[in-house]
């Protein structure tokens, strides 16, 4: 049990206009994963019993939760609620929807929007007694933001942007969406709230006005952006992408990965690295990828794959579902659900949907041609063989182990162990022909 961490709201009911999209906000993808999936990995680290507030689109993110954190679900440690948005609407009304199933006496509430913050950050929120515990944000530009106005050196209010006047909204001290309560300080004021304001909504940071005429004093944990900044416009997602994988890189170079130009580097969120390994700048890791040992060099792009042991590129595209085990892949050369055990494939090539086995050479040009404009169908190559340049294979296929294939051949027949296979058509000279043709002497 982690007791002492209390229970943790998440606010994630809003609409999301800003983002302009048709996905809800918190759908939308940093580094490979919904940014709602940050927010609860961490608070579900944070605590045993988590609620996560949702009214528009619920349908669709309620499915979505129940399907990829359903232990959690199973366990009763995540909950999803729905907001009475028709009638309690803003971040006040989704608190007020939530404050009462929680089983803890303190209570954090987070924001569904801040993808970056971490479960130590809610842990230090909860660290304090106070009945009311607000994150602040030093912001250069803070634009958008709800701003914090003190009285000497006791937190006063805040005001959103909508709401404020023009001296208010040079105040760069602002509110981070991320607070904690005890859970009888929202059961006495949350009634309290009204929607006297601009956008006619019920806001969670009217508390802190109600709280300071109390004579409550209210707790500040400070935090940066890389940890707190929320996200309300496609233009925020991206900086918020950039944040993770800074973060993330970062994490990976500490465990002993060699980045060349890092920021020139995309790594999927749900990427594993193990050992020794190698990126070069420019390379793209798609997906649930896993790199052993191997590197990737410069604009390679890898997808939902397992490299082990191997170097690929420059400028190779690895597509989903590969397995490549101590092999070499090189530019150009794109492979598609293909295992590849101590294979060459240099230059040039396309493999997909393909098996190939030991010291087996790929030469520049090959092609599996796997689909036939109706179905996919497989390439299977065994060990010890020799591709030569500019071979298409067509597939379904198989080659047995220790066969020779000539550069230039169209193969449609599954050839015998032992054999070399050529299908081009017998090379001819007409001798002098260029001269005459071109109706000049030899010089
Ligand atoms: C909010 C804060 C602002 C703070 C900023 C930090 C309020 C009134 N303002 O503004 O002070 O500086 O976050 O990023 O709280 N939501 C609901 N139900 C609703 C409306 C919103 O659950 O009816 C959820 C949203 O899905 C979102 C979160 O609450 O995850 C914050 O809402 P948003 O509209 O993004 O508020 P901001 O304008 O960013
Ligand atoms: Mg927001």
């Amino acid at each position: 049990m982690k007791d002492k961490f209390g229970s943790i709201v998440i606010l994630a009911a809003g609409a999301g206009t800003r983002m302009k999209s048709a996905a809800p906000k918190v759908m939308h993808e940093i580094s490979g994963r919904k940014m709602i999936d940050f927010v609860l990995n961490e608070a579900l680290n944070a605590s045993n019993d988590v609620i996560l507030v949702l009214y528009h689109e619920f349908d669709a993110i309620s499915k979505y939760i129940n399907e990829n954190f359903m232990n959690f679900i199973t366990h009763n440690n995540l909950r999803i609620t729905r907001q009475d948005h028709e009638n309690f609407p803003g971040t006040g009304g989704a608190i007020k929807a939530a404050f009462s199933l929680a089983r803890h006496d303190r209570i954090v509430v987070l924001n569904g929007d801040m993808p970056l913050i971490t479960e130590e950050f809610i842990n230090n929120l909860n660290s304090t007694e106070n009945e009311m515990v607000l994150a602040i944000l030093e912001m250069d530009d803070p634009s958008g933001y709800g701003r914090v106005i003190t009285r000497g050196s006791l937190v006063q209010k805040i005001v959103e942007e909508k709401d404020a006047m023009a001296s208010e909204k040079f105040v760069r001290s602002v509110n981070a969406g991320a607070y904690s309560f005890s859970k009888k300080f929202l059961a006495d004021n949350l009634d309290k709230l009204d929607n006297n304001n601009a956008q006619k909504e019920y806001y969670i940071t009217d508390l802190v006005e109600i709280a300071f005429k109390a004579g409550i004093e209210i707790a500040a944990v400070r935090g940066n952006k890389e940890i707190l900044m929320g996200v309300n416009s496609k233009e925020d997602l991206a900086i918020a992408e950039f944040l993770q994988q800074k973060r993330k890189k970062q994490i990976l170079t500490k465990s002993g990965v060699i980045m060349r130009l890092p920021d020139t580097i995309y790594i999927d969120d749900r990427a594993e690295f193990e050992g020794e390994c190698i990126l070069e700048n420019g390379v793209v890791i798609i997906g649930k990828c896993k790199i052993k040992n191997s590197h990737i060099k410069a604009h390679s792009v890898i997808e939902e794959s397992e490299i082990v042991e191997s170097d690929i590129g420059p400028m190779a595209h690895i597509r989903p579902k590969c397995a490549i085990y101590e092999t070499h892949i090189g530019n150009f050369v794109e492979t598609k659900n293909a295992t590849l055990k101590e294979v060459k494939a240099g230059h040039l090539s396309y493999l997909g949907d393909a098996e190939i086995g030991e010291n087996t050479n790929i030469g520049a040009g090959t092609i599996t041609c796997n689909y036939d404009g109706m179905a996919k169908h497989k390439t299977i190559i065994g060990k010890n063989v020799f591709i030569g340049s500019d071979t298409q294979l067509v597939a379904p296929v198989t080659i047995p182990d220790n066969v020779l294939i000539g550069a230039g051949t169209t193969l449609t027949k599954s050839p015998n162990s032992g054999d070399l296979v050529l299908t081009r058509s017998p090379q001819t000279s007409i001798a002098n022909f260029f001269y005459k043709f071109f109706k000049n002497e030899p010089k």
